[in-house]
């Protein structure tokens, strides 16, 4: 029997540049359960909330309340050194301290900051301060009860892919302790984010904008094809796939030295290695793509389902949740906020 009370239920809803995805997580007696997913693509130029309605409609959801999140150039994040305060005091100083690092008047931002690190007694302490013009969240809010939704939380993109792992980092694969440093990146159509963790605090983050259409586009290029020829044989080679893998190496090994800089910059701030990657979004699942980063890395990196930590309601398709469940991670992290 599906639960009623409209409360116990959260949309998690990843409003992707090229897939929304949208779970929803129902608390019972007996743990959190899928009582909804569905996905649905968007075209190119589409404005991703125009898909909500029929996804909402055909998707089975029941609840209302929504968490969703923020992404890309919109988004602020920076690592600042302050003098070393208690989280009141932080609270109260972080307007006067962000205005030193962000190039737009902090009274129109919402700000959030969070210490980073044990550093002792050392008289700085870093923070990690994040930054969204408040005039977009109320956009974002207000076309999302539009059409009927209520946004309890708004978040952002890479926070949200770090609580889902937290949620499956029992069962994970390599079973990674506390004490290790994993870097979590998530690759998907216009942007692969990059989240650098150690226990459930986020060390290092950044977003770098080649993707699944940069991979789509370079097939395209490569092999004279039209967009959608590409973007299937991209998905499914077949045959040509020593040809496609080929083709979409030298972007791969950029993409992986991208990457790879971020643990570079990490491993010089913080002194500690990162000791392995989990790749999540669609384009993890790109023939080669794992191995190639295995291979950039040296490092063990492995794709993660975060929906294996979760159980499902009879009434959930089982096995397009399944097939999505990397790509799912962003939207099971924000349904994952229901206990808060
Ligand atoms: N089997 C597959 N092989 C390779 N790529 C795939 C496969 N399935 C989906 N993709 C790619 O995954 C991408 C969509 O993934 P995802 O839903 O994570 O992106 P998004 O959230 O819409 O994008 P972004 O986060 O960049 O805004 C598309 O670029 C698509 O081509
Ligand atoms: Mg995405």
């Amino acid at each position: 029997m599906r639960p009623m009370a409209p409360n116990r239920s959260l949309i998690g809803l990843d409003l992707g540049s090229r897939e929304v995805k949208a779970i929803e997580l129902t608390s019972t007696r007996e743990g959190d359960v899928v009582t909804a997913f569905a996905r649905r693509s968007v075209q190119e130029g589409q404005d991703p909330r125009g898909v909500l309605p029929d996804l909402l409609r055909t998707g089975g959801f029941r609840a209302r309340r929504v968490a969703t999140a923020v992404s890309g150039r919109s988004v602020i994040v920076r690592y600042i050194s302050v003098a070393r305060m208690d989280d009141e005091d932080l609270k109260v100083r972080l307007p006067s301290e962000a205005d030193k690092y962000i190039p737009y008047d902090v009274a129109e931002m919402v700000l959030d900051g969070t210490r980073i690190g044990d550093e002792g007694d050392k008289p700085q302490m870093k923070v990690l301060l994040v930054a969204v013009k408040r005039s977009l969240i109320d956009e974002h809010v207000a076309l999302l009860a539009d059409v009927g939704l209520t946004p309890v939380v708004v978040d952002v993109d890479v926070f949200a892919l770090e609580n889902a792992f937290e949620r499956y980092r029992a069962t994970a694969e390599g079973a990674p302790g506390d004490d290790q440093v994993l870097a979590l990146v998530d690759v998907g159509a216009k942007k692969t984010s990059i989240n650098i963790v150690k226990g459930d605090a986020t060390y290092f983050t950044r977003e770098v904008y080649t993707a699944g259409e940069t991979f789509s586009e370079e097939v395209a290029k490569k092999l004279g094809l039209e967009a959608p020829e590409a973007e299937a044989l991209k998905r499914d080679p077949g045959v040509r796939g020593p040809e496609v893998g080929e083709t979409l190496r030298p972007i791969l090994d950029d993409l992986g030295g991208e990457i790879h800089l971020s643990f570079d910059y990490y491993e010089n701030q913080f002194d500690q290695e990162v000791d392995a990657v989990y790749l999540s979004g669609g384009s993890s699942r790109l023939v080669g793509l794992e191995r190639s980063f295995a291979a950039a890395f040296k490092k063990p990196v492995r794709t993660w389902d975060p929906v294996s930590a979760l159980a499902v309601d009879r009434g959930v398709d089982q096995v397009a949740l399944r097939a999505a469940a990397p790509q799912a991670a962003i939207a099971v992290g924000l349904a994952c906020r229901l206990a808060g």
